[in-house]
C-alpha cells in the first residue's frame, strides 16, 4: 500500500502575513538556493515585500536575479510582476564578519582585529562561520524591519544540522579553554588572584610558542584580546537570532531529492527542530522522476523489450522499452525512499516538484518551480 502524507500547502504559508522568516535547509545540493529564491519570487507575485538571502548561487541564476555585485546588500530583482517587491542578495561572509567588528568595537580596536591574521583565517575558514554569518545577517535584515518576509537559503554543508549547531559551536570556541588560557593576561591585569592563573599560562604560552611560533601565537593573542571587546555581543546575538527561529512567525521549509542519504538528513533535522522548538512548515521533495506513462510497469516493459530483442525486431522500440523500465525503477525506489520518511514523520506535510529537464537558472524557471511547489 502506498502511504500518504498531508500536502504541503505553500501559498497558505507565502499568504499568511504572520509567515515572516522562511528558512530553506537540507543537505547539500538538493536544491536549497532553487527552492528558497523561487519561493521569493513567489510570494513577492503574490504581493509581498520580500528578501532572499542566498549562499553561493549558481552563477547563472545569480545573474538572473541581479545579483552580480557581492556587497552584501540587498538589491531589487527586475523583472517581477504584481505590485509585490522582491530583493534578493548573497551573503559574503567575510564582510558580514567585518560589519560586526566595526559595529561593536572602537574604531582603533577595529582595526586590529581586521588587520589580524589570525582573524583574517578565522573569518573565512573557520567551520561554521558561513552558518553563523547567515545567521547573523537574517537578525540583521529583521531588525531592519524593511521587509514583511525574509525567506534564507543555508549554506551549502554536508549536513543540514550544520546551521543550527554552528552558533553554539563558534561560541564554544571562543569561550573554550584555550581561548581562556590565552586571555586570562589580558584579563588578569596585574591582579594577584591571577596570578597562579599567569603561572599556568607561562607554561601553556611556552609549549604553544614551540608548537605554533611566537608571532602567530602573538596574533591569536592579540586577536582574542581585542575581540574581548565584541565578545558578549557574539553570543548575544547568537541567542536572540536562536528566538527568533523559535518563533511563530518563523516556517522552515526542509529540501531533499528522494535519496537515501538526503531523506536521512531531512529526518534528522526535522526530529532536531522538535527538539528546538522551532516550527515546521513542511518538506519539499525536488527533482522527483516520473514517468510519462505510469501504467506499464517496468517488468512488463522490460519482458516486452526482450521479446522484441529475442525477435531482432524493432530495435528503436525496444530501447524506449528499457528506457521506460529504468525510470519506472528509478520511481519505485524514489518512493521507497520517501516512504521511510512518511513511516517515521507521518504528520510531516509534503509538497513535490519534479527534476526538470534542465537547470533553474532564470526567472521563469524559478515561476515554474514556485508553480509547481504550489500545485
Ligand atoms: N527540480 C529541479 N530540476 C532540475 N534541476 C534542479 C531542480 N532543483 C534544483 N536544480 C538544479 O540543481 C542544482 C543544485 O540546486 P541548488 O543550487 O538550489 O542546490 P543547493 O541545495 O542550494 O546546493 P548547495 O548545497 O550546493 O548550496 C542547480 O544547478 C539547480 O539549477
Ligand atoms: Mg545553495
Amino acid at each position: 500500500m502506498t502511504k500518504t502524507a498531508p500536502v504541503l500547502d505553500i501559498d497558505a504559508i507565502l499568504d499568511d502575513e504572520n509567515t515572516r522568516i522562511i528558512v530553506c535547509c537540507g543537505s547539500g545540493g538538493v536544491g536549497k538556493t532553487t527552492t528558497a529564491a523561487a519561493l521569493g519570487l513567489r510570494a513577492a507575485e503574490r504581493g509581498r515585500s520580500v528578501v532572499v538571502l542566498t549562499v553561493d548561487p549558481a552563477k547563472r541564476l545569480a545573474q538572473a536575479m541581479g545579483l552580480t555585485e557581492l556587497d552584501n546588500v540587498p538589491r531589487r530583482v527586475k523583472g517581477v510582476g504584481s505590485q509585490g517587491e522582491l530583493h534578493a542578495m548573497m551573503l559574503d561572509m567575510k564582510r558580514t564578519f567585518d560589519e560586526i567588528i566595526e559595529a561593536h568595537a572602537d574604531p582603533e580596536r577595529a582595526r586590529q582585529i581586521l588587520t589580524n591574521p589570525f582573524y583574517q583565517s578565522l573569518s573565512s575558514s573557520f567551520s561554521g562561520t558561513q552558518e553563523y554569518m547567515a545567521m547573523e545577517k537574517l537578525g540583521q535584515l529583521r531588525r531592519s524591519g524593511d521587509w514583511d518576509l525574509i525567506i534564507v537559503d543555508t549554506p551549502p554543508s554536508r549536513s543540514a544540522l550544520d546551521f543550527l549547531d554552528a552558533p553554539e559551536r563558534l561560541g564554544r570556541f571562543l569561550d573554550g579553554r584555550l581561548i581562556r588560557i590565552l586571555m586570562a593576561p589580558a584579563k588578569a591585569g596585574g591582579r594577584s588572584a591571577f596570578k597562579l592563573l599567569n603561572a599556568g599560562f607561562g607554561i601553556v604560552a611556552g609549549a604553544l610558542t614551540k608548537v605554533l611560533g611566537a608571532q602567530v601565537l602573538k596574533d591569536i593573542q592579540m586577536f582574542v584580546s581585542a575581540l574581548d571587546a565584541v565578545f558578549g555581543g557574539f553570543r548575544q546575538r547568537a541567542e536572540q537570532t536562536y528566538k527568533l527561529l523559535q518563533a511563530p512567525g518563523t516556517a522552515f521549509v526542509v529540501v531533499a531529492t528522494p535519496e537515501r542519504d538526503a531523506i536521512r538528513e531531512a529526518s534528522y533535522f526535522v526530529e532536531r527542530l522538535a527538539e528546538e522548538r522551532m516550527p515546521l512548515a513542511g518538506l519539499v521533495i525536488n527533482r522527483l522522476h516520473r514517468s510519462p506513462a505510469p501504467a506499464l510497469s517496468a517488468a512488463r516493459s522490460t519482458a516486452a523489450a526482450e521479446d522484441l530483442e529475442s525477435r531482432g525486431e524493432h530495435e528503436l522500440a525496444s530501447a524506449v522499452l528499457r528506457l521506460h523500465a529504468g525510470r519506472m525503477q528509478l520511481a519505485a525506489r524514489e518512493q521507497r525512499e520517501q516512504e521511510h520518511f512518511m513511516s517515521a514523520h507521518p504528520t510531516v506535510p509534503i509538497a513535490h516538484v519534479p527534476a526538470m529537464a534542465e537547470d533553474v537558472h532564470d526567472l521563469d524557471g524559478l515561476r515554474e518551480i514556485g508553480d509547481l511547489l504550489a500545485s
